[in-house]
């Protein structure tokens, strides 16, 4: 079956606005995506039929709004294949790694220990990991990607020492469009005893994900990349490894009994729940949950991968650009470059054509350093988008390049 990307665009109302007077193309979903109908009217039918403060009251209103909530987190479950004890409900990809890295990594990494990440990490899976290193006096590993942006699998593999004590790596990279093997990274990390996390925040947009089979320990995103709202993330953790972790924040709903003497906490879960959650946002979430789970998964994955090779082709053509990342297995993100103009300026130039797309460092500057840039321009693709956006952007570039000339 072919995806019908054309019939999905009608089910996002922002995607028929104009911009400046143009049609917006809509090419940044990796820094957000747009929202499909079905959840703009599932977080107001919830505000206006059924809100209330969850696991607290005992009235109709705070059953149904903690059903709705607790019904989220058993979709999420089920469409990473997970269990629902195994999911807690974050803001987002950021706080649920840096969950880990405060109670995983604070009860397990000591003085001289090891983390090990990536070159082509997001700060988020960066500056957790380094916080803790530097609190605990544990070294930062990095394993070093190749110049078409690809990890060097043997080059992790001889840095995973007796020291490591969690590796951390991106499912898919944000700024190169990389796609790591985890089954092969968990693989070679579970030989040793060690832990990984994956940042999933890029790959749960784009693709199906199995965490049973991917046999990764912690697996992080966030709701509004994948269609939801903003303010909603998601942290699976293996239920042994949340057993065993201390809490995160402390407050109300993260606990059984509290006495001035001593906090018993509850189950995960719930223990790393601490205070108020984002209820619209998790009932959100699970709308855009149901919305993708009525798409064929598998579809929407080869009209992308044709979609991206499209334009990769079409981008080359253009003069003066370089692709930044040319792996061999890549999804949704297109960074180039353009001799003499600097991406702020394409940005610019493209917006006055109703084109959004990312300039920047895409919040992973040690990928620039990598490659010797200071920014890139970013086309992200999701389900939405279709050839005739590519063709909007190859034009525009063409105009880039003339107002350069
Ligand atoms: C790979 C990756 N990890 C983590 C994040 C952080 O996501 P959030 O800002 O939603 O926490 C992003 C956001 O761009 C990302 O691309």
């Amino acid at each position: 079956m072919t995806f019908d990307a054309e019939r999905a665009r009608k089910d996002f109302p922002i995607l028929s606005r104009t911009v400046h007077g143009k049609p917006l193309v809509f090419l940044d979903s990796a820094a957000s995506a747009q929202k499909p109908q079905p959840v703009i009217d599932a977080i107001s039918h919830f505000y206006a039929t059924d809100y209330a403060n969850i696991h607290r009251g005992v009235y109709e209103l705070s059953l149904r709004a903690t059903e709705e909530v607790e019904g989220a987190r058993r979709k999420v479950a089920r469409f990473i294949g997970a269990d629902p004890h195994e999911i807690v409900l974050v803001r987002n990809a950021t706080e649920a790694i840096n969950l880990v890295a405060a109670t995983y990594g604070r009860e397990h990494v000591r003085e001289g220990d090891e983390v090990l990440i990536t070159h082509m990490e997001h700060h988020a899976n960066i500056v957790p990991w380094q916080r803790l290193c530097e609190e605990r006096g544990a070294a930062l590993r990095v394993a070093p990607i190749d110049d078409r942006g690809q990890l060097i699998l043997e080059a992790f593999e001889a840095l995973l020492t007796p020291r490591t004590r969690i590796a951390a790596v991106t499912h898919v990279s944000n700024a190169l469009g990389s796609v790591n093997p985890i089954d092969e990274i968990v693989r070679l990390a579970h030989a040793r005893g060690i832990p990984v996390l994956v940042d999933g925040a890029q790959a749960v947009p784009h693709g199906r994900v199995d965490v049973r089979e991917l046999d990764c320990d912690f697996y992080a995103f966030s709701g509004h990349k994948l269609f939801g709202p903003s303010g909603i993330g998601v942290l699976y953790g293996k239920a042994a490894q949340l057993a065993a972790m201390p809490p995160y924040m402390g407050g109300g709903e993260m606990i059984l009994s509290v006495s001035f003497e001593k906090t018993i906490y509850k189950e995960p879960p719930y223990r790393f729940e601490a205070g108020t959650p984002d209820i619209a946002g998790a009932v959100g979430l699970g709308a855009a949950i149901d919305y993708l789970e009525a798409q064929d998964l598998d579809a929407v994955a080869a009209h992308e991968r044709a979609l991206l090779a499209y334009a990769s082709e079409a981008l080359t053509l253009v003069p003066g650009l370089r692709l930044i990342g040319t792996a061999e297995h890549k999804a949704s993100a297109i960074s180039f470059v353009m001799d003499g103009v600097h991406p702020h300026d394409i940005g610019t130039i493209l917006d006055r054509e109703g084109i959004a797309l990312r300039t920047g460092h895409h919040c992973a500057q040690p990928v620039m350093q990598r490659f010797g840039i200071p920014a890139t321009a970013r086309a992200s693709l999701a389900l939405y988008n279709t050839r005739a956006d590519v063709d909007a952007l190859v034009s525009g570039l063409h105009e880039v390049r003339e107002v350069f000339a």
